[in-house]
């Protein structure tokens, strides 16, 4: 068999890819959240794993360093998915993309007065399409992280971030006025990957079609 290289998204959603992975029949030879090693093998003899910052998984896969990635439509959206394919929604790391603001900051009152709004998030990309397909003028502020912190300290109106128990929101005195969308996880492939390395590719996606699908059936 060909070898394969396979990213992973740290963090959350890596959570929910070992045990689907595991459905899979693929489990990684060390611990993944104590390892310091960089290539992990598994029990597939040609089959390794790197774990990721997740923004650097799409990029891995584009360039083909890795042959298949997991990664969040968030993170694939901002990416803009060119050189991926993009074959199945593994159906993990479930959350909404969604415009949050100050508990009492009157959000709607804002968006008719057409004044320009201050949005910070790290999805930028995102964030300007969603805006301008309601035509609204917002200046954005790129962060990298605990977008939260942006309206507590006055740096911006709102931010776009996920939210999924919502307890951070709350946690923060903020609140959701605006769905953006839901996001998963997906599995992205490198084109030449799924031809060159077919033997390999082949088999692991119709087995982590296989396990997804039952674990959406049961969620
Ligand atoms: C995400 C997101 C929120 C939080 C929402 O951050 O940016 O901060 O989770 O989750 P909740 O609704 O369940 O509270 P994450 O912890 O993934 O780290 P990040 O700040 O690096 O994105």
């Amino acid at each position: 068999m060909t070898p394969l290289t396979i990213a992973l998204s740290k963090g959350r959603i890596l959570d929910e890819t070992l045990p689907l992975l595991a459905a899979a029949g693929l489990v990684p030879d060390e611990d993944l959240s104590t390892s310091r090693k960089l290539i992990v093998a598994t029990n597939r003899p040609n089959i390794s794993l790197v774990v990721l910052r997740a923004t650097d998984v799409p990029t891995y896969v584009q360039y083909g360093a890795a042959d298949v990635g997991v990664a969040g439509k968030d993170v694939l959206l901002e990416h803009g998915g060119a050189g991926l394919y993009q074959p199945l929604d593994l159906g993990i790391g479930r959350c909404r993309l969604m415009v949050a603001t100050r508990l009492g900051y009157d959000w709607t009152a804002s968006v008719q007065r057409g004044g320009r709004i201050r949005v910070a998030t790290k999805y930028v990309r995102i964030a300007r399409e969603h805006f301008a397909a309601k035509s609204m003028h917002v200046d954005l502020i790129k962060l990298y992280g605990s977008m939260e912190l942006a309206p507590l300290l006055g740096l911006a109106d709102a931010i776009v971030d996920l939210v999924s128990t919502g307890n951070t929101l709350k946690a923060n005195d903020l609140v959701a006025v605006e769905d953006i969308m839901p996001i998963t996880a997906r599995l992205i492939v490198n084109p030449g990957a799924l031809k060159l390395k077919r033997d390999s590719v082949k088999p692991l996606l119709d087995a982590l079609a296989a396990v997804a699908n039952i674990a959406s059936a049961a969620a």
